[in-house]
């Protein structure tokens, strides 16, 4: 385990302020949830905990509703709180793990969504000056899992609400496979909001850890974006190699796959280890350091790049 010098959460904008103030600090560190960090050494600062709750519909009509949640609240407890009042557009990202200030930092994603189709603004407190500062989908630079907040305003701020524009009138989205196969299996044809959530809910339970039971911080790597030309010499080489179109000039291919092939499914070194179930994932199976399970993800990246000439790069935080 690793240490932190300083540790303190904040439940309100004020909150932090005076924490900021208080505190002296040389570097700064804030969680939402923390899921999707590896600590590989003690943290010499201060570490802030977002603990601001709130849930408000700030707009409505007919169609459709804008709901503003507290940064510090859980992740998958608000996508419910949205599935019970009617509100659609989240069901999907049912089941992930971290807070809702996190969401935006790495526009998270999953099963054909991603929190940029239904993102409507945030609200974040500005460290060096501390003034709040509101951000539109544009100014927030998403990409597949990436924004601005991971790029060139790093560190900056810390975010204090998230708005998401739902729909009262959903169009249930089960484009992606596992979704449909999974509402086949339940005996459901005319699915709503909740049937997805539940689709999605067994889909994660059954390929992905529970953090709660054993560590990990979901997918460890991104899914590499390869441009054609490129692929095209690689895929001659590996005809069964899966990939998606993201672009006229780009494809992205699962990383899950390439480190599968590369022979890491389900392997273990030590206490750290590779998924059984899903490659992507590096698990912690009791006792393994940051620094063990940081050697495995670089050995596999190694392996891979050795053998398919494609860079998998870390999706996780390392710290
Ligand atoms: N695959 C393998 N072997 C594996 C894992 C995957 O061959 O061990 C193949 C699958 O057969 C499939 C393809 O890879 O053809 C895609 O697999 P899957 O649907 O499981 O999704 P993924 O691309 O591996 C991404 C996200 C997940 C998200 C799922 C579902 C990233 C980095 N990961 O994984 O997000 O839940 O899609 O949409 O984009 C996360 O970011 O932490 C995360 C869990």
């Amino acid at each position: 385990s690793v240490v932190a010098t300083k540790f303190a959460s904040f439940s309100s904008v004020d909150q932090l302020k005076s924490v900021l103030t208080e505190y002296s600090y040389d570097s700064l560190l804030i969680l939402g949830g923390g899921s999707n960090m590896l600590f590989t050494q003690d943290f010499h600062g201060l570490v802030l905990k977002n603990e601001i709750k709130g849930f408000d519909i700030v707009e409505e009509t007919d169609e459709s509703v804008t709901v503003r949640s507290g940064a510090g609240e859980v992740w998958h407890e608000f996508v419910l709180r949205c599935i019970k009042n009617g509100f659609a557009g989240l069901e999907n990202l049912s089941l992930i793990p971290g807070s809702v200030g996190a969401s935006p930092i790495q526009n998270i994603g999953a099963y054909g969504v991603e929190i940029k189709d239904v993102f409507y603004s945030l609200e974040a407190f500005h460290i060096p000056s501390g003034a709040i500062h509101s951000f539109n989908a544009e100014q927030c630079e998403f990409g597949y899992r990436e924004s601005v907040f991971k790029r060139k305003l790093k560190g900056q701020y810390v975010i204090t609400s998230v708005s998401f524009r739902l729909s009262k009138n959903p169009t249930i989205n089960t484009a992606y496979g596992a979704i449909e196969s999974e509402l086949l299996k339940m005996g459901i044809s005319t699915p709503t909001i909740e049937d997805v959530s539940n689709a999605v809910i067994a889909i994660r339970s059954a390929k992905l850890p529970n953090p709660k039971e054993i560590g990990n911080a979901g997918s460890f790597f991104k899914n590499p974006i390869v441009l054609k030309s490129d692929f095209e010499k690689i895929h001659q080489q590996f005809p069964e190699m899966k990939y998606y179109e993201v672009s006229a000039t780009e494809v992205k291919v699962p990383a899950g796959w390439l480190i599968e092939q590369a022979g890491f499914k389900g392997k273990r070194f030590g206490d750290a280890g590779v998924h059984k179930n899903q490659a992507l994932v590096l698990v912690n199976y009791g006792n393994a350091t940051g620094q063990e399970i940081l050697a495995v993800s670089k050995n596999i990246q190694e392996t891979v790049f050795a053998t398919f000439g494609i860079h998998i790069e870390a999706e996780v935080n390392v710290i």
